[in-house]
């Protein structure tokens, strides 16, 4: 078995670490040895290689208080730790799907820990700077509609920031659907499959998308992992605004390789949001009079056609996307714009 081995290893490590610790000096005496077997490398310092991380370059320091002001950390819904919602709210249920291939975890996760450095760097594995590398990048398939997406390292983010399967799911000139709860929907994250341009109830014609879906290599982690401000925005805060003398700033590190002039991208960005903020106003308007959500945006439950379904689901979709138009103008505004014209026949 693996699992005792790698037990032991820590501990002797983690022994050998505290001895040099104490010993107060750069180069402490060396640890005793491992027994054959359990230090997994054989003829070294057992020490060596943690340094590669653990050194005074205050690196992974930086990322920590970093990662401490995200919403991973701060989000507080990590306790949705059924094996269904853990899936992508606890780090381990995560790491658990991923190994299986599907889209629940083994069970409940008791100990729920929200994502965090294990959930997306190898910690802990080899025990040298390799466990750098990702957990899980490679491209993969949408679970709402099968679509491959490559976004690069954002694959990451992608695999957790998907829409979930609503149940019933309308399909476009298909049967009517019974919505039996008010949290009926494509659920919270669906940025991958707006930012890929697909997933959606697409209704009439016209989709196409915006050139961030191909043109921005790494995608999510290009525009949200940029060069940090302080701990307010950027790195692994993977925030996108920080606040400047009272006024909220897009932090637009990650943009200037393309967008060069930061004043025309700010009156870009201002024009893309509110645009789609406008459209989103009027389908929402239209759906909450058609008695299809409630003041929250949350469905009625009851029977509808696949086509004001489909409205309610876009209309979510778009949303809780929450970029307004960011992460790709053309699709977004396709399909609240075929929607409202789909209510309106
Ligand atoms: C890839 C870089 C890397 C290497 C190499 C590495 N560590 Fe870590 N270590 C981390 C990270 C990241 C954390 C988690 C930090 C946090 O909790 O925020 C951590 C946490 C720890 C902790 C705190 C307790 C815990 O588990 O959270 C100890 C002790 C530790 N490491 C010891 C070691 C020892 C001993 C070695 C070498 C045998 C080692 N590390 C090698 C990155 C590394
Ligand atoms: C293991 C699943 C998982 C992975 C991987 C993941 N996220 Fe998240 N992310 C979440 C969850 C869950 C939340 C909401 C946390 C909460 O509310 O407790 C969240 C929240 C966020 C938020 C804040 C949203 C808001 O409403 O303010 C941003 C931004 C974000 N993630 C970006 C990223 C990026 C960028 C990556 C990749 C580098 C990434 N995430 C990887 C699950 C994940
Ligand atoms: C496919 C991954 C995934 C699964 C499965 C999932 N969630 Fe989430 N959930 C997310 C992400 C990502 C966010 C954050 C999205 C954002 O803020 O943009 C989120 C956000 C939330 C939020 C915060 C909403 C808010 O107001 O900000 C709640 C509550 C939540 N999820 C509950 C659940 C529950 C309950 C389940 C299981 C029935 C579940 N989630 C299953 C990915 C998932
Ligand atoms: C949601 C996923 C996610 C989480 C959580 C996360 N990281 Fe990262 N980390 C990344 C990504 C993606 C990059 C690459 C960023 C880039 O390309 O600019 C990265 C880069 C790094 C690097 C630079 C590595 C190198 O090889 O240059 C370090 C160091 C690091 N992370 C440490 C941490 C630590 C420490 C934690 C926990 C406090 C942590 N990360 C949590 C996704 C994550
Ligand atoms: C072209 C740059 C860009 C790319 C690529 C990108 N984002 Fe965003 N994202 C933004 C901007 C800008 C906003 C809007 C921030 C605002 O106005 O509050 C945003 C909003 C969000 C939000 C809403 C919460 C917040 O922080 O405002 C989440 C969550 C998010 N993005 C996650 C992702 C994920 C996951 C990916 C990859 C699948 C991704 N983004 C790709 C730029 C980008
Ligand atoms: C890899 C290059 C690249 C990066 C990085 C990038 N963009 Fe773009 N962006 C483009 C291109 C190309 C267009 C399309 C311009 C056009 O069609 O006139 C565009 C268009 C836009 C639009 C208009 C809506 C649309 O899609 O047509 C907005 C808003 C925008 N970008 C914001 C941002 C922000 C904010 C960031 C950083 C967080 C960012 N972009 C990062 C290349 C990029």
């Amino acid at each position: 078995m693996y699992k005792p081995v790698r037990f032991y290893f820590v501990l002797t490590f983690i022994a050998a670490a505290m001895f040099a610790f104490v010993s107060c000096t750069k180069e402490g005496p060396q640890g005793p040895p491992g027994k054959d077997g359990e230090d997994g490398i054989d003829g070294q310092d057992g020490t060596a290689t943690c340094t590669e991380c653990h050194d005074n370059s205050q690196v992974q320091f930086a990322k920590q208080i970093q990662w401490s002001a995200s919403v991973h950390a701060t989000g507080g819904n990590f306790e949705r730790n059924d094996a269904e919602c853990a899936a992508c709210h606890t780090s381990q249920g995560f790491l658990q799907r991923m190994a299986n291939g599907t889209h629940e975890a083994d069970g409940k996760v008791v100990n729920p820990n929200p994502p965090n450095c294990y959930t997306c760097h190898n910690i802990h594995t080899t025990y040298t700077a390799e466990d750098y590398k990702f957990t899980y990048a490679d491209p993969f398939n949408l679970w709402i509609n099968g679509q491959p997406v490559d976004f690069g390292n954002g694959n990451l983010c992608a695999n957790c920031h998907q829409p979930r399967i609503p149940d019933p799911l309308p399909v476009v000139g298909g049967e009517d659907v019974n919505i039996t709860s008010p949290y009926w929907g494509a659920h919270y994250g669906t940025q991958a499959a707006i930012l890929g341009g697909s997933g959606g109830y697409e209704v009439g014609g016209g989709y196409s998308n915006s050139l961030h879906t191909s043109a921005v290599t790494n995608a999510c982690v290009t525009c949200h992992m940029a060069d940090p401000y302080g701990v307010e925005s950027g790195g692994h805060t993977m925030k996108m605004h920080y606040s400047y003398h009272g006024q909220e700033r897009l932090n637009v590190a990650g943009c200037v390789s393309c967008h060069s002039d930061t004043d025309a991208l700010t009156d870009l960005v201002e024009t893309t949001q509110s645009e789609i903020g406008n459209l989103l106003g009027t389908l929402g308007t239209i759906l909450l009079q058609q008695g299809l959500i409630d003041s929250t945006g949350r469905a009625v439950p009851g029977t509808m056609t696949a086509d004001q379904a489909g409205a309610v689901m876009n209309y979510n979709m778009v949303r809780k996307d929450g970029s307004f138009g960011v992460h790709n103008f053309k699709y977004s505004k396709a399909l609240i714009e075929n929607s409202t014209s789909s209510l309106q026949k």
